[in-house]
């Protein structure tokens, strides 16, 4: 562990896009990644540390301390996410309702997957199903679950289910492992934008925070670093060389790697080619015997993280998975599982599904790379007919969008009121300030949801560029919501 910065601190770098910078700080995130209030941004630099008590509401007496922080990210960091479901477009029901470009969700694919789960080898009930089970998870789901990365992560051993924890999803997992990981007021290394979830998933239990890669604040010590990969909202892959020098990196100062990769099967551009941690191969780090992750520079401390949520999409299944060699670290989040655990039933349709290699590699994952390129395909294509510059990345279900030239001024307030003006007219975006970048003006827009949805996410988003591009100043020209006929 050392602490945060040194001036001179130096991490590896990766391409990080054009919007890389932050400050220390200024570090915080909101759960749908795209709405984190100016009340937010204005008061977290002033915080000795997040978590803080004597910075957040003393309006009610009825909550502790910590209980006053967690509903103030919630009060700060959810409007645009309440908003939404408060006002979601159907396209029957409420046709002039937001369509949510904002979160990262794989609505492609329900068609395929309501087939999966409805199949009858789903459906089983027994006793020890129903009982209390081992924390980590049912063996034969962590037997299936180290098959499974075995497999798809490409590692040159088999991966072992005594490695494996079971829980409902990523942000848990994250939080699981700030709190085993870290004293409270330490914080973990990301490369910044960055999913800006991670900075409540991190702090609401364990009272962690974010140092971003580059920063130029004081005095946190630093326990790891979290890398993403792929990343969001980049859609960058690390290649083996990046990843290995940012794990030797890490050996060098003692520092825990959670390394995300939760989008690893969402590569859709077959020439972009991508490398799980696990499958490192001795040829990239020579120094270190192959046996799964042994391999790795420091096996101890390296920890991977993967979920159902993305490559599956089934974000409301909650089903996440941690690997580590690092059996302390398995049985202190094994332990947290009692609060994050899955039902035994859902434990069994998991087996169910990642064992049936068949149905995975012949129908869905074709199916749904397929779908996602040809959904990324409109929108990049959309977004080149306006002349507006944007990262192509060919993985996850994302575009990096450049919308600096919209913002009469080059400020985060302006990047707030465009966001809103987004809302306003019914399409939510996430704005880069939410993944802590640094240059106002970037959005991120999620490509994955069915065509009609998309086109008339963009066609909304259209109405407020052209209004804005006119006049910055002025309101968008009112708009009917309905959807035009192309785009049904
Ligand atoms: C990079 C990354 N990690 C983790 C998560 C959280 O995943 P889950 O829904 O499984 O909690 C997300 C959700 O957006 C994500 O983008």
């Amino acid at each position: 562990m050392f602490t945060l910065p040194q001036k001179d601190f130096s991490a590896p770098t990766t391409c990080l896009g054009p919007a890389c910078m932050q400050d220390l700080g200024s570090s915080h995130g909101d759960d749908l990644e795209g709405e984190c209030s100016r009340k937010l941004d204005q008061k977290l630099p002033e915080l000795p540390g997040v978590g803080d008590s004597a910075m957040f509401s003393p309006d009610t007496s009825y909550l502790s301390s910590r209980g006053r922080m967690i509903k103030w990210f919630w009060d700060s960091a959810e409007e645009g996410y309440r908003t939404y479901h408060m006002d979601e477009y159907d396209e029957n029901k409420n046709p002039s309702g937001i369509i949510n470009l904002g979160v990262s969700e794989n609505k492609l694919c329900f068609d395929l997957l309501s087939w999966r789960l409805s199949q009858s080898d789903m459906q089983r009930v027994e006793p020890s199903l129903l009982q209390y089970a081992d924390w980590r998870g049912h063996l034969f789901l962590r037997e299936e679950v180290a098959k499974f990365l075995s497999f798809y992560c490409k590692s040159p051993a088999p991966l072992r289910p005594e490695n494996v924890v079971v829980l409902n999803g990523g942000a848990s997992l994250f939080s699981a492992l700030a709190t085993v990981l870290c004293e409270a007021g330490e914080a973990f290394l990301i490369p910044t934008p960055y999913y800006g979830a991670i900075t409540q998933h991190v702090c609401l239990y364990g009272n962690v925070r974010l140092a971003c890669v580059y920063l130029d604040s004081e005095g946190v010590k630093v326990k790891g670093l979290i890398l993403i990969n792929p990343q969001n909202p980049l859609g960058d892959i690390y290649s083996p060389e990046e990843l290995q020098e940012y794990l030797v990196f890490a050996k060098r100062h003692k520092l825990h790697v959670i390394v995300d990769e939760v989008y690893m099967l969402s590569v859709f551009e077959e020439s972009v080619g991508y490398c799980s941690v696990l499958s490192l191969e001795s040829s990239v780090l020579p120094l270190f015997p192959r046996c799964a992750l042994c391999r790795l520079p420091d096996p101890q401390r390296t920890h991977v993280m993967w979920a159902t949520s993305k490559d599956f999409g089934m974000s409301g299944l909650r089903f996440g998975t941690l690997y580590t060699e690092n059996q302390d670290v398995a049985t202190a989040v094994a332990s947290l599982c009692r609060y994050h655990g899955l039902s035994g039933l859902v434990q069994y349709q998991m087996a169910q599904l990642l064992r049936d290699r068949d149905w995975i590699n012949q129908v869905y994952l074709p199916e749904n790379h397929a779908r996602l390129k040809a959904a990324h395909t409109y929108v990049s294509e959309e977004l080149r007919a306006l002349g507006i510059p944007f990262l192509s990345r060919g993985a996850g279900f994302f575009i990096w969008v450049d919308l600096r030239k919209y913002l009469p001024k080059a400020t985060f307030e302006e990047e707030m009121l465009l966001w809103r003006r987004f809302l306003d007219n019914k399409v939510l975006l996430s704005f880069g300030k939410a993944f802590e970048c640094k240059e106002p003006g970037w959005f991120r827009f999620v490509f994955s949801d069915q065509a009609h949805r998309l086109c008339l996410g963009m066609q909304r988003v259209r109405q407020v560029l052209a209004g804005k591009s006119q006049v910055a100043e002025d309101p968008p020209p009112s708009q009917s919501q309905e959807p035009s006929d192309q785009c049904r």
